[in-house]
This record gives structure tokens, sequence and C-alpha cells, in this order.
């Protein structure tokens, strides 16, 4: 089995944990590669809908993992098993990954691993409630499309506002996709600044050209 470039990153993290939980798992491909390889003792693959339930429910038979990986039908992170100790959620969007974060009392995971598919700020803007900190970052890009790993263990650092909205590591890294995703952006606010004719409505577009004009610079 061969992992898109994305699932590849997130389970290089996984390494060495016991009790992996994959939130959002859909053919359960992570948890199955990560059992198989050795990067965990097992897993439990976790979608909300029925369909991918089904999917990841096939697939592990088929790989011959039922002892090891169990598939579960829930919401977010609400039955994953006490002893987990590292969660992935890739795939889905940033305010889905907040919701699903602020949903579980007492987080007591000891790695969380996101790759959203928007919207990181929404993450990263809710670390102080988790009381978690960043200790990686990177964006990916596959098949054209930006998606954003954040890599989260426990005790929260404060960060800065633009910290928050780039990405502690991101903004030292400055990495090749970061960059290329920015400029992009750049490109759309400033098409959309030439929409607006109101003072007033152009205010916030030209604030997010200034604030990613000031990391690109
Ligand atoms: C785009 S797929 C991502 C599959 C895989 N994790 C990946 O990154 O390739 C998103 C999956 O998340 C599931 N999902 C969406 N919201 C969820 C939630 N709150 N809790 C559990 N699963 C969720 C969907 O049903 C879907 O199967």
């Amino acid at each position: 089995m061969k992992l898109s470039k994305r699932l590849q990153a997130c389970l290089n993290y996984t390494r060495k944990f016991n009790n992996l939980a994959d939130i959002g798992t859909d053919h359960a491909l992570l948890p199955i590669e990560a059992v198989k390889e050795g990067y965990v003792y097992k897993a439990q693959a976790i979608d909300n809908k029925y369909g991918p339930f089904l999917r990841a429910t096939k697939n592990v038979k088929a790989y011959d993992l039922k002892d090891k990986i169990k598939v579960k039908l829930g919401d977010g992170l609400e039955k994953i098993e006490a002893d987990t100790d590292v969660a992935v959620v890739s795939g889905l969007g940033g305010s889905t990954m907040r919701d699903i974060l602020l949903a579980k009392a007492n987080l007591s995971l000891k790695r969380i691993i996101l790759n959203a598919n928007n919207n990181p700020y929404q993450v990263r803007a809710i670390l102080s409630q988790i009381d978690y900190h960043i200790i990686d970052e990177l964006v990916i890009k596959e098949a054209g499309k930006y998606y954003f790993l954040i890599v989260l263990e426990p005790s929260f650092t404060p960060l800065t506002k633009q910290e928050v909205l780039f990405g502690p590591v991101n903004l030292k890294e400055k990495t090749h996709f970061f960059k290329e995703y920015y400029k992009k952006e750049l490109k759309n606010y400033e098409s959309i600044l030439t929409q607006i004719e109101q003072a007033k409505d152009k205010k916030p577009i030209q604030q997010q050209i200034t604030e990613i004009k000031e990391v690109l610079s």
C-alpha cells in the first residue's frame, strides 16, 4: 500500500507510540500502515459516517488486522480508548479540527497530529484552551492543493498574533510551499481589492495583504 504524501507525513510522527486513534479515517489507510509497519502497536480507526466506517471495516479485515485495529463509528475524539497516546486528524478543515479538540475535556494525548486542508490558524488560536503547543509544522502540496501539518504536544506556549496566523515553525523555516501558498493568497487578495469600491470594505483585505507581505519580505 502506498500512502499519499499527506498521510505519510502524518505517519512519520506516530513512530514509537503505542495506541493510535485516526479520526476521520475513511478507508483506514493510515492506521493499517501504522500497525503493519510497526510504527504503533495498535490503533483505532474512527469515522462519524457509516460509508467510511464500512470501508474501514472492510480494509482492516482484508489486511487481517482485526485484532490490532478497532473500527468505530464515532464523532471526533469521543470514543478514543483511555490508553490512546497519539491521535491523527487529517483531511478536515481547521474549524472542524478546532471543534473536535475543544469537544474533548482533559485531553491526555502525548501527541496530536493534524493535517488541515484549510484555515490552520483556527487550531493555533485555541491552543491555550486545550493546553498544547506546536512542536512541528509543514505546508504540504499534493495534487495542486495545499495542506497544513501541525504537530502538538502537551502544555501551552504563548504565540504572537503573527504566529497564530502563519505558524511559529512555518515562520522560522519559510519552506518552499509555505511561500508559494502565501504568494498565491497575496495575488488573490490583490485581485479582490480591485473589485471592492467602498473604502471601509477594503480595510480588512488591505490588512491581510500587509500581513502576508510582511511575512514574505
Ligand atoms: C477527506 S476524508 C479524510 C480521510 C483521511 N483521513 C485522509 O486524510 O486522507 C474526511 C473524513 O472525515 C470524516 N469526518 C468528518 N467529520 C468528522 C468527525 N467530526 N469525526 C469523525 N470523522 C469525521 C468524514 O466522514 C470523512 O470520512
